[in-house]
């Protein structure tokens, strides 16, 4: 599929074959336009049971492939992504309304992700152990789980499915996934990309759609494991059934509530430069996106009025220009979502410092009418545990401001507050407030002197609390999708036993 808008219809991808029985449709559509980009089927449950039955025959043979001969079908993917880095960052911006920057970041850490997992190929997988007893060895060997089903989000819409996918594919598993409903264009693309790379049939499959079908993966019995990128309500429903079955896991990621602390020792400069890149880039679409800013006193008035300032003025528009910071939002009922957290937050008391939810006609771009057009919100409330506003995730440009007195303590106090806890930053120049943030924030993604989004691909990626359950991503997503078997052989012609344990076998006549 190339970079231009086609009529053709395009199918799921199932046992090395395309697939395009009859159906329901759906169309990707251009959020920052409403022009249709293409035509996709709507995936049955039907097409998931063909789609299991083809990983499931393929996952003999591709486990017993080596490490390196399966990652060689990973690095094809790789250059292609490299040379196609400027393409699919259109696409990826076309497609999810991402600014052109963010478009090629995402292909950009796609091909960072598929790099690590490929080269991991080539990398120690296990520990030698030692034994208590001097004739036995004992070391730990890795096996793939089997089928693995994703499920990858719309943000992210290149990146995350490798996240997902080059590990459990170098790691022996084979894959059923399903790309978010918003993004099934840049689904296509990697599916083409799988099959040039001539990767066995049944070992990669896809299957577009929406949660009906996402459903029929993630509850069918020969998925494995299920890797799980997206909202909390989806992670928590998939976390919840898949944590009843036995043999059966899920890791999932979800959103944040996420926060930044800027202490009365930030550096001003710092502080509003990375609050504004965690609040508005990726138009707070990010599960790592900043909503709550939490400010000492000393320095709320100055931060206050610079945030404001910026905030008032950075460029919303045509995500394929690159002075554009923040592109739409990606739907309609999405524009409708982040219109009613700035009404809760205004029900709720909140003081409205600036209110672009409805922009203004000039910066709409020509003949983009029809897009989903939404501006910063920023506010300031007297922090309340109880309130909503400061709890429930956005996932927008809607952002409060709280002012806290006191000491670090009081301050990580009012950041933990959220059933949240994936992604956070503090802004200090104090070692001491540093180091007490990093010990005691409640998250898994940690900052310092920087914003809280942009987490490279060989870090651990995953929250804590509402935000998740293990990792789906990088290194840690080697857990979700491989076995462990602690192997000891004996080197001895005798049986001799750890712990003191008797190996002597006596019978009535001893
Ligand atoms: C997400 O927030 O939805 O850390 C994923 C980042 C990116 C991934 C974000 N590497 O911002």
């Amino acid at each position: 599929m190339s970079q231009q808008a086609t009529e053709q219809m395009y199918g799921h991808y199932i046992g090395g074959e395309w697939r395009d029985d009859d159906g329901d449709t759906f169309e990707s559509r251009n959020p920052a336009t409403g022009e249709t980009l293409a035509t996709f089927r709507r995936g049955t449950v039907d097409d998931v049971d063909a789609a299991l039955a083809a990983a499931e025959n393929a996952s003999e043979e591709w486990r017993s492939l080596s490490y390196i001969d399966r990652a060689e079908y990973l690095w094809d993917i790789y250059h292609e992504l490299r040379e196609r880095h400027e393409e699919l960052g259109e696409i990826v911006s076309k497609e999810c309304g991402k600014e052109i920057s963010e478009g090629k970041a995402d292909v950009t850490e796609a091909w960072h992700m598929v790099e690590w997992a490929a080269g991991n190929a080539r990398h120690p997988h296990g520990d030698v152990v030692p034994s208590e007893v001097a004739g036995k060895d004992a070391y730990m060997r890795r096996k793939p789980r089997g089928v693995i089903g994703c499920i990858t989000p719309w943000n992210f819409p290149v990146a995350i499915p490798f996240w997902h996918m080059a590990i459990a594919l170098v790691e022996g598993n084979t894959v059923v996934w399903k790309p978010a409903e918003q993004t099934p264009w840049c689904g296509q693309i990697i599916a083409e990309m799988m099959d040039d790379a001539g990767i066995p049939e049944g070992v990669f499959n896809m299957v577009q759609g929406f949660g009906d079908a996402g459903a029929a993966i993630t509850e069918d019995d020969r998925v494995d494991t299920v890797l799980f990128t997206g909202s909390a309500e989806v992670g928590h429903e998939i976390s919840g059934k898949v944590g009843g079955e036995p043999g059966k896991l899920a890791a999932c990621e979800m959103g944040g509530k996420n926060g930044i602390v800027v202490t009365e020792e930030a550096d001003l400069d710092i502080a509003v430069h990375s609050a504004i890149m965690s609040s508005f880039k990726t138009t707070g679409q990010r599960c790592v996106s900043s909503e709550r800013l939490i400010v000492h006193t000393d320095v709320y008035d100055e931060f206050k009025d610079r945030f404001v300032d910026i905030a008032e003025d950075v460029s919303v528009g045509d995500p394929l220009e690159d002075d554009t910071f923040m592109g739409p939002a990606i739907e309609a009922d999405h524009v409708e979502k982040i219109r009613q957290h700035n009404e809760l937050a205004r029900e709720e008391g909140a003081e409205v410092l600036v209110d672009r939810f409805e922009l203004e006609e000039s910066e709409i771009p020509d003949g983009s009418d029809a897009g989903h057009w939404v501006g910063p919100f920023v506010y300031e409330i007297d922090y309340d545990s109880d309130l909503r506003c400061l709890q429930e995730e956005c996932f927008g440009p809607h952002v409060a401001l709280i002012e806290y007195e006191g000491d670090i303590e009081r301050a990580l106090e009012i950041h933990n507050d959220t059933p949240y806890g994936l992604a956070g930053a503090i802004i200090s120049e104090d070692y001491r407030q540093l180091h007490a943030f990093r010990d005691r924030a409640e998250i898994g993604l940690a900052y310092a002197n920087l914003p809280c989004i942009g987490a490279e691909v060989q870090l651990p990626f995953g929250g804590v609390k509402k935000s998740g359950n293990g990792y789906p991503s990088a290194r840690e997503a080697i857990e979700a999708v491989t076995e462990r078997t602690a192997w000891t052989m004996n080197n001895s012609k005798e049986i001799e036993m750890a712990q003191g344990l008797s190996a002597d076998i006596t019978t009535s006549e001893d």
